[in-house]
């Protein structure tokens, strides 16, 4: 089939190479004329394991070209257009920002044929991926079946760090379907050859109205979010108890109604999704009349929030308040391990919030550092971790990359000034660390 991913971000670079390599001829298209050249140069904006390779091989089987937006012409003849566009917060730090979705759908639509011809062919059929506040493809459709094609609302659940074997291998497909029972057939079907090669390997289908599909993402994200700060709020209850919440975790982990997943207990959650998404499904309740049905998300952001507030106090604790020119080692800048994305990061901003309080703050990561580097002046960064970690008054473990959970603690108390250390994910072992004559402290435990 032929078919077009509108936005080459995370979510729509990643799809894009994805659906070539399930044999389809597939064109990337996006606004930004320097990563539409990296990307049909085979170089990958971002950080992601098993991207670069698979964006490779795309290339060279002549199955994935890239082209800058408008590309009209390259558009007219297509089958599938994925929207992959980003539903950035908007300035008011809640709704999420529409602008991008609306202007890819009005491109689509300007580049279609007649409407005449489009109709009797049946296609194309416009697939929207992106996250948005329910209520959106309704919105949209109208405008798009007038102009004879057919919306369809497929929403995605990459996590980064997994997004290839995620968009390859999803534990479900959700479709939302236009209301009208031969729209809803015609794009059914044209989705069930997209995904043929999925859904012969028997990954569950869920078809179902506009509103259930947008729904099914937003309510994905909040229980995620909601089931961290769970764990983080009965971290709370460990500090003031003297309980090991990451014991606890195992213990309530094994009742297979709880499972074990998502009970890591730290400095809680970011990046791009969970914290945007739980405050944009907030704003759209209120917009709908039903804030108490989901006033919950206030209290997960609050002790979500309420986890960097304490590792920023521990440390300033540490110093006796007197924290100015303390040097402070941070390991870790991205939101999470194998990836690139400072978005949100908890990590980056303890390192921030120290820095402001007058400590001299070293940061280091795998990957992230280019990112930290141009954006934040304030803050040391150094790519080796052994030459972070040296002369340090204080080491705090914030994203736990393989790298960072395996120091050698015996090796690192030679370097450090003073053997202190933060497990702000609780990844390292304490007796470990403790043996090797470090006071260690984690988060709830
Ligand atoms: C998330 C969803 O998982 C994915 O399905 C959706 O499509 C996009 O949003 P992502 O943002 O890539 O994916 O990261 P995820 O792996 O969910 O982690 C989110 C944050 O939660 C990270 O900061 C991570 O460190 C934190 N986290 C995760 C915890 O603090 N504890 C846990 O137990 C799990």
């Amino acid at each position: 089939m032929k078919i077009s991913v509108i936005g080459c971000g995370y979510l729509g670079a990643v799809h894009a190479a994805a659906m070539a390599q399930l044999g389809h001829e597939v064109i990337g298209v996006d606004v930004d004329a320097s990563r539409i050249e990296a990307l049909a140069a085979g170089q990958a904006p971002f950080f992601e394991p098993g991207f670069p390779e698979i964006l490779r091989a795309a290339l060279d089987s002549g199955k994935l070209r890239f082209a800058l937006a408008p590309a009209s012409e390259e558009l007219a003849d297509v089958d599938v257009h994925f929207i992959a566009v980003g539903t950035p917060q908007s300035e008011d730090g809640k709704a999420a920002n529409l602008t991008y979705v609306n202007s890819a759908v009005d491109m689509v639509l300007k580049a279609l044929p007649s409407s005449d011809t489009a109709a009797e062919a049946g296609r194309p059929v416009i697939v929207g991926k992106s996250t948005v506040p329910v209520g959106t493809a309704s919105a949209l459709a109208p405008r798009i079946e007038a102009a004879g094609a057919t919306l369809l609302w497929n929403p995605e659940f990459l996590r980064e760090g997994f997004a290839v074997a995620d968009t390859l291998h999803p534990d479900r497909l959700v479709y939302g379907l236009p209301q009208d029972a031969e729209r809803a057939k015609t794009g059914a079907a044209a989705l069930e050859r997209v995904y043929a090669p999925l859904l012969a390997e028997g990954i569950p289908l869920i078809k179902t109205s506009y509103p259930t599909a947008e729904l099914v993402k937003v309510a994905a994200n909040s229980f995620l979010a909601t089931k961290i700060s769970f764990i983080n709020a009965m971290a709370e209850l460990c500090e003031a108890t003297g309980g090991d919440v990451t014991e606890l975790a195992t213990a309530i982990g094994y009742d297979e109604r709880i499972g074990n997943k998502f009970l890591k207990a730290g400095i809680g959650f970011g990046g791009g999704c969970l914290p945007k998404d739980i405050r944009a499904f907030q704003a759209r309740a209120e917009e709908l009349g039903v804030e108490s049905a989901v006033s919950f998300l206030r209290d997960v952001d609050a002790i979500n929030q309420r986890r960097r507030d304490r590792v920023v106090a521990q440390a300033i604790k540490i110093f006796d308040r007197k924290i100015e020119n303390a040097k402070i080692t941070v390991l870790g800048a991205a939101f999470k391990p194998n990836s690139d994305d400072i978005r949100d990061s908890p990590a980056l901003e303890v390192a921030l919030r120290l820095a402001d309080a007058g400590a001299q703050v070293t940061i280091t990561d795998p990957e992230a550092l280019p990112g930290v580097a141009t954006r934040y002046p304030q803050l040391i960064t150094e790519a080796d971790v052994l030459t972070a970690l040296t002369g340090s008054d204080l080491v705090l473990l914030l994203t736990e990359w393989a790298e960072f959970v395996n120091i050698d603690p015996v090796q690192a108390t030679e370097l450090v000034g003073t053997a202190r250390i933060i497990d702000g994910r609780n990844a390292l072992d304490p007796c470990i660390w403790q043996g090797a004559g470090w006071s260690y402290a984690g988060l709830g435990r």
